[in-house]
């Protein structure tokens, strides 16, 4: 397997709790190497385009709302099979459901405060990087 970057964001419930330290330092002992990373304030638009996918769910809404309700930090994160490895370092999206040791078994309060996302797929990747970071912007 060559390296893969993936995309990852650490969420509003996490910056507001002062988590990015802790949660970068799980992501590094996985291995994974932070090669982009900055704080925003996300918008709506950004958010809404970001989960477009979830258009039509009945939580869309509140998940967009959320999304923007605080700084966000968003990443790149590079390593051997990252896509496969960040989630399965970040658990499960519901934290009842999480392994022990993953984020969000640690630091998550709910499925929608679920402290970070990561990307699905090596195409949903691409596209989630190239929302939020120019090439120049990502250095490995
Ligand atoms: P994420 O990986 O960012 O992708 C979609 C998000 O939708 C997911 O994490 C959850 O945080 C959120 N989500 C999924 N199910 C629900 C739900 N039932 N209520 C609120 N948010 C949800």
């Amino acid at each position: 397997m060559a390296i893969q970057r993936t995309f990852s964001i650490i969420k509003p419930d996490g910056t507001k709790r002062n988590l990015t330290g802790a949660v970068n330092a799980v992501i590094e002992a996985a291995g994974l190497r932070i090669v982009a990373q900055k704080r925003i304030l996300m918008t709506r638009a950004q958010a809404e385009t970001f989960y477009a996918v979830h258009a039509a769910r009945p939580f869309f809404g509140e998940l967009c709302e959320f999304m923007t309700s605080g700084p966000v930090v968003v990443q790149v994160l590079e390593a051997e099979n990252a896509i496969a490895k960040y989630r399965e370092v970040m658990g499960a999206t519901n934290p009842a459901n999480a392994a022990d040791g993953t984020i969000r078994k640690l630091f998550a309060l709910s499925v929608g405060e679920n402290t970070v996302h990561g990307s699905d797929a090596p195409e949903t990747a691409a596209i989630e990087i190239a929302q939020f970071f120019a090439g120049n912007e990502i250095v490995g």
